[in-house]
């Protein structure tokens, strides 16, 4: 018994022994990890390729990076430890520069030492000055490259085809170097130097679909001005493309495959030309339960905050805030501010895991479809300012996590739905619908009766609030109820979705 224990504390000790070599053996490699001197070389050359200049950058955080760039002891080996720089454990050669937000002014060209690091794999110079520089063709001396982030940057002209030589190329994101009135709070960044001629980035090089590997493509803010890019749709892994404020025109056809945009997540196509109908990119993809908007998604966690305009924060604040999202299977469509027409079509009721869905100002027709309902986790759906018709359908009652709703500007006619949380918005979500009637709108409703729900009972189950309200409903009159009901809507639910319930059983108990 006693030489059985002490063999296996002999044994424990043993392993800890070797954990402790192994450990100590890897944090004296990293002591070690030395800069291979050419590389160092060309860093130093594209640093003094730059000036340095305050106005160069936006970001508060923003600093010189390369400023603590020197050659240490006469050696050139330090450059593993120089800020930005990123070099690979084993082989020492750099393959990490975040330059992003370091002041940097001047021009970008092809022959500049940078493309000399062939081993690079990410690759940041958002937030700089290059002073209108095309992106350099050289970009295909980094085959390894999967990240490539050059927004906020000023670079103008076509982007080069040589992009599509990427092949590991995961995200690539070009926004933002078309401002129009630069960023809220940075009167420096007006591009009132930006030569007019310089200011399109053209068509997207066609080429764009070799990079398979792609997941996240961030065209927002630029002038492209192109048709939309449907042979992106081949792309296995894309999860994100955003085109907002751009020149994108034409009518989005119908594919070729029915398998287009197998993972995407996030659609935004708001702030272009677009004409003719919603296009029907992923209806199949949908019913067939693929991952396309069906994962799973634990999300009860963190309340995020209300009616957040996802993507007006994507054009601002960048690419990293979505990263997390889609991770946890956030999706969302914006097609605002185009010239969609038609009417919305039903297969939008499939897309499961839409979180926010906003085709404002469009010119849609036709009435609001009761396939809306099915969309359980929405939080956030924007249909204002098109020219939709009929009643609004009893169905979106089911949606309990909506946090915002806006249906103001059209043709609507009848009852907003009574005694629902949709009584519960702000009036303005309404307003400009002549025929609408009832809370919250001064209007009373006369003897109309209430929408049909007959017209789709597809989905069967009746909605989570409608549930909790009719527990509520038998409550009255027996504080006890009333209290746990209302506890577990606390729990459970979004705190404004309590603040609505609360507001409805104090609305009830008012009109007794
Ligand atoms: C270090 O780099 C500088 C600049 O590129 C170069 O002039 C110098 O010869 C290099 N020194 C060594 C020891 O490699
Ligand atoms: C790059 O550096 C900035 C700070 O200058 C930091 O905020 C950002 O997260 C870094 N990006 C990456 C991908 O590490
Ligand atoms: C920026 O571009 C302008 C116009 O092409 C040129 O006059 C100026 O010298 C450039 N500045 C730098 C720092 O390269
Ligand atoms: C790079 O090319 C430009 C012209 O395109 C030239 O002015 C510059 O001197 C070249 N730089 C180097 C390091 O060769
Ligand atoms: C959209 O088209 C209209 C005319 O059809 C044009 O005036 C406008 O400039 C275009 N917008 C963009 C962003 O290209
Ligand atoms: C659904 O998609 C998969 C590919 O992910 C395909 O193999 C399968 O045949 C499709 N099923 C239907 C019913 O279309
Ligand atoms: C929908 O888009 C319009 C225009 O792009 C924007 O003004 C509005 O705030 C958006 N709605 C939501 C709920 O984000
Ligand atoms: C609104 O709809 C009614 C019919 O329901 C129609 O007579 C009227 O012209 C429409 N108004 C607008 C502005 O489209
Ligand atoms: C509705 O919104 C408007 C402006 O957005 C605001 O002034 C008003 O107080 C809001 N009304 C209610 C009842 O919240
Ligand atoms: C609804 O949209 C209209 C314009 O599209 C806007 O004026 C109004 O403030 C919005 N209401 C809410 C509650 O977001
Ligand atoms: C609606 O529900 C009824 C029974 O609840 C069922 O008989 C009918 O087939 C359903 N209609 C549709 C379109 O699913």
């Amino acid at each position: 018994m006693g030489i059985h224990l002490s063999i296996r504390m002999l044994s424990k000790l043993l392993v800890l022994l070797l954990f402790h070599l192994v450990v100590a053996n890897f944090v004296d490699s990293l002591q070690q990890l030395s800069c291979h001197a050419e590389e160092s070389s060309a860093l130093l050359q594209f640093k003094e390729s730059f000036m340095i200049d305050k106005s160069a950058s936006s970001n508060d955080g923003a600093y010189p990076k390369v400023s603590s760039w020197k050659p240490v002891g006469g050696g050139n080996s330090s450059c593993c430890s120089w800020d930005g720089v990123e070099c690979d454990e084993m082989t020492g050669h750099v393959i990490g520069l975040n330059l992003s937000s370091s002041y940097l002014y001047g021009s970008l060209d092809s022959n500049s030492s940078l493309f000399s690091l062939v081993h690079l794999q990410r690759l940041s110079l958002s937030d700089n000055n290059f002073n209108y520089s095309q992106i350099p063709s050289s970009i295909r001396n980094f085959p390894g490259l999967t990240h490539l982030d050059l927004s906020w940057s000023f670079f103008s002209g076509q982007v080069p085809s040589e992009v599509s030589h990427l092949s590991k190329l995961t995200y690539l994101d070009l926004c933002c170097n078309v401002i129009e009135n630069g960023t809220p709070g940075h009167p420096d960044r007006l591009l009132k130097l930006q030569p007019s001629d310089m200011r399109s980035l053209g068509q997207l090089p066609r080429s764009l679909a070799n990079c398979v590997m792609l997941e996240y493509l961030v065209l927002s803010n630029n002038q492209f001005s192109d048709v939309f890019p449907i042979w992106l749709g081949t792309l296995p892994e894309l999860k994100l493309l955003t085109m907002r404020h751009n020149g994108f025109n034409g009518v989005i056809g119908q594919s070729r495959t029915n398998f287009d945009f197998p993972k995407l997540r996030i659609l935004d196509l708001s702030y272009n030309n677009f004409t003719g109908e919603i296009p029907p990119l992923f209806p199949d993809i949908a019913v067939n339960m693929s991952t396309y908007m069906q994962a799973q998604v634990h999300y009860a966690i963190i309340y995020v905050g209300r009616s957040v305009d996802y993507s007006i924060t994507l054009a601002i604040k960048g690419l990293d805030l979505y990263y997390s999202k889609v991770r946890e299977g956030f999706a969302a469509i914006d097609i605002s501010n185009n010239k969609f027409e038609g009417k919305i079509p039903k297969f939008i009721g499939n897309l499961k895991e839409l979180r926010s869905l906003n085709i404002s100002s469009n010119i849609l027709t036709g009435s609001i479809p009761s396939s809306l309902g099915n969309l359980r986790n929405l939080e956030s759906l924007d249909l204002s300012q098109n020219k939709l018709l009929g009643q609004i359908p009893q169905q979106l009652t089911q949606l309990s996590f909506l946090g915002t709703f806006n249906v103001s500007h059209n043709n609507l006619t009848g009852p907003i739905p009574q005694g629902t949380q949709l009584t519960s918005f702000n009036s303005t979500s309404y307003d400009g619908n002549l025929g609408l009637c009832g809370d919250p709108l001064p209007n009373k409703c006369g003897n109309q009766r209430p929408p049909s729900t007959k017209e789709d009972n597809g989905s069967g189950s009746i909605g989570m609030v409608e549930f909790d309200f009719k527990f509520v409903l038998a409550g009255i009159g027996s504080g006890c109820v009333l209290g746990v009901v209302l506890a577990d809507v606390l729990i459970t639910r979004r705190q404004e979705l309590f603040l609505r319930v609360v507001g409805m059983v104090r609305l009830i108990i008012w009109k007794r």
